[in-house]
Formats: C-alpha cells, structure tokens, sequence
C-alpha cells in the first residue's frame, strides 16, 4: 500500500518504519525542514532500541521517504495517518492544534478517497472534528478512523510489529476493509484487530494508560502502607500477581511513573470527565499520589543527613524516566536533582542515554562518563531508572568510591539481603531499611 505519515514525532516514525518494513512505500512528512533533512540523510533524531536496522534498510530499499510537502507526500495514498504532537494546554486538556491544523490544509488537496487515521492520543470526540474541518473544504470521498497507539518507549518496534491488539474505531465498511488489509501483516498470529466506533476508540487509548497509571500508583501507595506496617512491596507483589485477574504486569512500585504519556493522559481524562460533568475522583487520586510519590525519597534523604544537604554530594544513578530510553519528560530524576540543588547539594550524575538531553535543562551538575565516576567521593548514592547495568555493580568498588556507604533507591533495584551483606545503609520503596548490625564484642 501507499501511505503517509504527517509528523515525523516517535510515533509518527516508529510508524512509518515499520510500515515500511511490512513491504509498504511510506512517505514522511513533516514542517521542520531541519529534521527532514537530516531524516533524508538516514540520521535519526530519537532513540529506539531496534529502530535504525528497520530505518536502514527501508531508506536504502527506497520504501521510507521524506518531505516537507504535504502534496508531495500525500500523492496516490490509500492511507494518512495524523501521528501530530497534543500537548496539554494549560487546563490538562488536550491541545489540538496541529492536528486541526494539517486537517484543514488536507481538505482542499485530496484528490481521491482516502483513509485518514489519527494515531495521536486525542480526546473523545477529535475524529468528528477532524472529519469536520475536512469535509468543509474537500471534493472527494473519505472517512476518518481512529486507531491509538499502545507503544512503549523501549520496545515499541516490537509492540508495533507485535501488537497485543489493534484497536480501529470507524463506522464506515469501506474504511474498515482498508484498515483490515493494512494491518493484516502484524496479526497473523491471532491478535484481534478489535473494530468499535470512534468515540470508543478514542477513548480506549486513555483507559488503557489511565488503568496503567492506577495499577501502578495502587502498588505505590501499597508500598507506602508497607514501609509502615513492617511488610515487604515485592511480596505482595508476587503474592497478588500470580492472581490471573490482575496480572504480573505493572505491578512494580517505585519512584512513581513518568514519561510522555501517563501524566498527560490521565489529565486530559479528567479533565474530558469534567468537561462532561463528572469528576473522576480515581483519577485525581492517581495524579496527586504519583506527585507525592515522585518526591517521596527527598525527605528521607534530608533526614539521613539531619536536614543540611549544603556541601553533600548526591550522586544520581539514572536520568530517564525508565530505561532504553532517552526520554526524560516527566522523568522524577529531575525535579529530585533540582530540589537537592536548591537544598545547597551538589550533583554527579550518570546515565546511559539521557545526558545530552539533561545537560540543556540542568547545566550545572556534574554529567560523568560512568556510573562508578558518578561514585567518587559522593556522600550518598540515589537511584532513578532501573537501566540493566546497574543492576549488578561491583559493590566492594561502590564501598570504596562513595564517602558513606548509603543508597537511596527509587526503583528497588537490589535484595535486601546483598546490602546487608555488603553493610550498606539501603533505603528503597516499600521495603524495611536495611542497616548495618552493629558488632558486639
Ligand atoms: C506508555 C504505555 O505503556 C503505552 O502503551 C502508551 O501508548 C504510551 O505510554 P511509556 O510511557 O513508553 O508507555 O512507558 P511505560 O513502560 O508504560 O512506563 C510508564 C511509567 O510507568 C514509567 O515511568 C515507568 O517507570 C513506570 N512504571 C511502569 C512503574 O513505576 N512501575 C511499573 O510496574 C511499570
């Protein structure tokens, strides 16, 4: 099939590229003249763990193209996606902006029947408005769909070419037999491709991720329950996991979510419930936990050092808001490092991945070249994303590095009893605190 892309965002590119991939000629298109340029290059501007073989090979076969022109990059498609950013505008809701935007030059330049698909996350009621600005300027046939994306930073090639479901909202049959054969590649091993309407399946994307945001902010505040009760978050998990209702999945409790996704999108469902009337009192408690969770470990920290963080070096152990990724929006590293900085701490800080991107925001850390250099001479350890290599350092070389042998972990990263055994002073989420036995003669 011939497709187009409009949004070159990651989604709009994990998109194009793994059409591509399934034989497609896909055209990409975006406004930033800069960031096509360098797309038409081969260079790609995000970091996607498996994404730039696919890019690669599909740029090289001449199945992936870009432009700037949207006329160009719309010629004989059978399908458009709309894969544009919706920023939060200042109340929580969506804003659909750039979406409407390409919505209203596209009307005047179809030239046949096409499928126009949103792919952004978009409130209940945005396939409508984007029918809407179309059909007031356009000649020919076509229906809009709306078909959310479920893709998780990390591994959203595999969950693109993978997927759990399909979800496809259209009432239209032409639309829905278009949609069934593009997607046809990626279900054959029995994965639904689930058809609804549109305002469902608008609405799906938000229930999905604002269920995910719950499940997790439940396990958050159960770890908090724990801490005081005397009983151990990651029994409780295995102990309830193991329960087929509720599944093992996102059931981690920690330094509370993060990311692109979550925070704006259970905002915007509470904010949509509100615009209906209703007040979705769930959803207010999710994001007021996940706030306070997110700043959970700074009074621990302050108190460990008797309320005078000034001269202290903290040393952060991860930036992004989760691992293989270089994402740090709404990442808790940050508003934990610029507290601490306010406190008179100084930091050092290593991360995989989301360095240069944390370097533009924060310029006065110490940004170091591995995770044992953050270590040295640091009077505490933090932890913040759960990225693979820290999983298992070499303890005797942390003891040495680090002036007290003290870690604040956001992510539970170690058992209880390796700390023990390596006499370090461990504070973690939902956990007992693990110190050092005093030896008595
Ligand atoms: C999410 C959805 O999973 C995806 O389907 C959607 O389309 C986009 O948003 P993403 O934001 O990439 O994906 O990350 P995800 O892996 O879902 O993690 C989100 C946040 O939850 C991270 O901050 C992560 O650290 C946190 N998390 C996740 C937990 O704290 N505990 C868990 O058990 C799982």
């Amino acid at each position: 099939m011939k497709i187009a892309v409009i949004g070159t965002g990651y989604v709009g590119l994990v998109t194009g590229t793994c059409f591509a991939e399934t034989g497609n000629q896909v055209t990409c298109v975006d406004i930033d003249r800069e960031k096509v340029a360098r797309l038409q290059k081969g260079e790609i501007p995000i970091y996607e763990p498996g994404l730039d073989v696919l890019f690669d090979r599909n740029i090289a076969e001449g199945r992936l193209k870009f432009t700037t022109d949207l006329l160009e990059g719309i010629q004989d498609v059978e399908v458009i996606f709309l894969a544009l950013p919706t920023p939060p505008g200042e109340d929580g809701s969506a804003d659909l902006k750039y979406i409407l935007g390409v919505a209203n030059d596209l009307g005047p330049i179809l030239g046949h029947y096409v499928v126009i698909i949103d792919k952004s996350t978009v409130p209940v009621g945005t396939a409508e408005k984007v029918h809407a600005a179309i059909v007031a300027k356009a000649t020919v046939d076509f229906d809009v769909v709306s078909n959310p994306e479920f893709l998780r930073e990390g591994v959203a090639v595999e969950d693109f070419m993978k997927p759990d479901r399909v979800v496809v909202g259209t009432t239209s049959d032409r639309a829905k037999k278009v949609m069934e054969k593009l997607y046809a590649p990626l279900v054959r091993q029995g994965n639904p491709v689930i058809f609804m309407d549109e305002r469902s399946a608008e609405m799906t994307k938000y229930a999905a991720n604002s269920f995910l945001a719950l499940k997790i902010t439940f396990m958050n505040e159960i770890a908090n329950l724990c801490e005081k009760v005397g009983a151990n978050v990651d029994d409780i998990r295995r102990g309830i996991g193991t329960d087929s209702r509720i599944g093992k999945r996102f059931l981690f409790a920690g330094i509370g979510y993060g990311g692109s996704c979550f925070p704006k999108d259970v905002q915007a469902l509470a904010k949509t419930s509100l615009d209906y009337g209703y007040d979705f009192r769930t959803l207010r408690s999710v994001m007021s936990v996940n706030n306070d969770q997110k700043k959970k470990l700074l009074p621990v920290v302050s108190e460990y050092f008797e309320g005078n963080l000034k001269g202290k070096t903290i040393a952060v152990w991860g930036l992004a808001f989760k691992p293989y990724t270089d994402d740090i929006r709404e990442a808790p590293a940050l508003e934990n490092i610029k507290a601490l900085i306010d406190a008179g701490a100084n930091i050092t800080v290593y991360d995989p991945e989301a360095m240069d991107n944390v370097k533009k925001l924060i310029p006065n850390i110490t940004y170091c070249h591995t995770a044992y250099a953050a270590l040295d001479d640091a009077d505490a350890l933090m932890i913040f994303t759960e990225w693979p290599q820290f999983r298992t350092p070499d303890f005797e070389k942390m003891s040495k590095l680090l002036k007290e042998k003290v870690i604040f972990d956001g992510r539970n990263l170690y058992e209880l009893e390796t700390m023990r055994e390596n006499g370090f002073i461990y504070y973690s989420i939902g956990r007992e605190l693990v110190k050092p036995v005093a030896l008595s003669v």
